[in-house]
């Protein structure tokens, strides 16, 4: 019998976690996973609808991933609440919570990694060394722990969705990945468990990240090259009051590398800091029609 928090079940290792699997999937029941590192918002409830509405059993995990974590990021501070997410869950009608701690995940001798590619290499992967590895690293684990036939990820992590995407491709594992679009507040700010960290003041600023990649695809539109569009959206976060950009790119939707062939689906990212928070957003730029 699995433990329970409140209603929602709970596997804490993975051997529950495929025992509970394996009977689902004898039933020939669809398995849906949606990875996350907990402090839910409506970003990951939006994944765990979509999951809902495709799969017969719906798996959220959480666990907030150490290796993903640079020397000097947030992983100690990072919010966690158990508890509150549970409940989310739990209305969301999630069917079980995998929470393993980080001796199951990583056990002694652990020594075995997934390298993310050149996918990984622009964008965030040019400011945070080795992050997509450990990303690409959990993930396989998750997907070979839990074994779902769909696996959901946001859009707000692009490049994270992009590089899972070429991970589960490359490695023969059977599961669908499935992008959700980003879910935003009213102002325009991506949701984000981050978004915890701002002042009022910098919460105030953070919306400009998402008008000023909105402008930038606007400019492109209108025949502004994709570099320039990308300093003048550098130019206008610092105008906004950001302490620091990473960058402001544009870029193919797929490959990543910068925008140069227009008749293909292109994508606008950036990464700006105000205070000690970095936020990340991302907006697509529509094909311009082939002449
Ligand atoms: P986390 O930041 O918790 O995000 C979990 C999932 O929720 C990711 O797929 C992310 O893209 C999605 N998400 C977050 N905010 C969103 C929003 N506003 N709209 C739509 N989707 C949103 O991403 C991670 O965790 C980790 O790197 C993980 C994949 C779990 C591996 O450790």
């Amino acid at each position: 019998m699995l433990q329970t928090i409140g209603t929602l079940p709970v596997a804490r290792k993975i051997a529950e976690l495929r025992r509970t699997v394996a009977e689902w999937r004898r039933s020939s029941e669809i398995v849906a996973l949606v990875p996350t590192m907990g402090a839910l918002h409506q970003g990951h409830l939006a994944l765990i609808a979509h999951a809902r509405a495709r799969a017969d059993r719906v798996i959220a995990s959480i666990f907030v991933n150490p290796t993903q974590f640079g020397p000097n990021e947030d992983f100690t501070r990072y919010p966690r609440d158990e508890a509150g997410d549970a409940a989310k869950l739990a209305a969301a009608s999630c069917d079980l919570l995998y929470a393993p701690d980080a001796a199951e995940m990583y056990p002694a001798g652990f020594a075995t990694t997934v390298s993310a590619g050149p996918l990984a290499a622009p964008l965030c992967g040019r400011f945070r060394p080795g992050h997509f590895d450990g990303v690409a690293t959990v993930v396989t684990k998750l997907f070979l722990q839990a074994h779902p036939h769909i696996a959901c990820f946001g859009e707000k992590d692009y490049q994270q969705l992009q590089i899972i995407r070429r991970v589960a491709r490359d490695l023969d594992i059977d599961c669908a990945i499935e992008g959700v679009a980003i879910v935003r507040e009213a102002d325009g700010l991506a949701m984000s468990s981050r978004n915890a960290y701002l002042a009022p003041n910098e919460r105030r600023i953070a919306p400009a990240l998402h008008r000023v990649l909105s402008d930038a695809v606007a400019d492109v539109a209108h025949g502004v090259a994709p570099p320039e569009a990308a300093a003048a959206g550098n130019a206008a976060l610092l105008k906004a009051g950001f302490d620091k950009v990473d960058y402001v790119e544009l870029v193919d939707a797929e490959s990543l590398q910068p925008l140069a062939d227009r008749t293909r689906p292109g994508r606008a990212l950036a990464a700006a800091w105000l205070g000690k928070t970095r936020l990340i957003d991302n907006v697509p730029v529509p094909p311009r029609e082939a002449r």
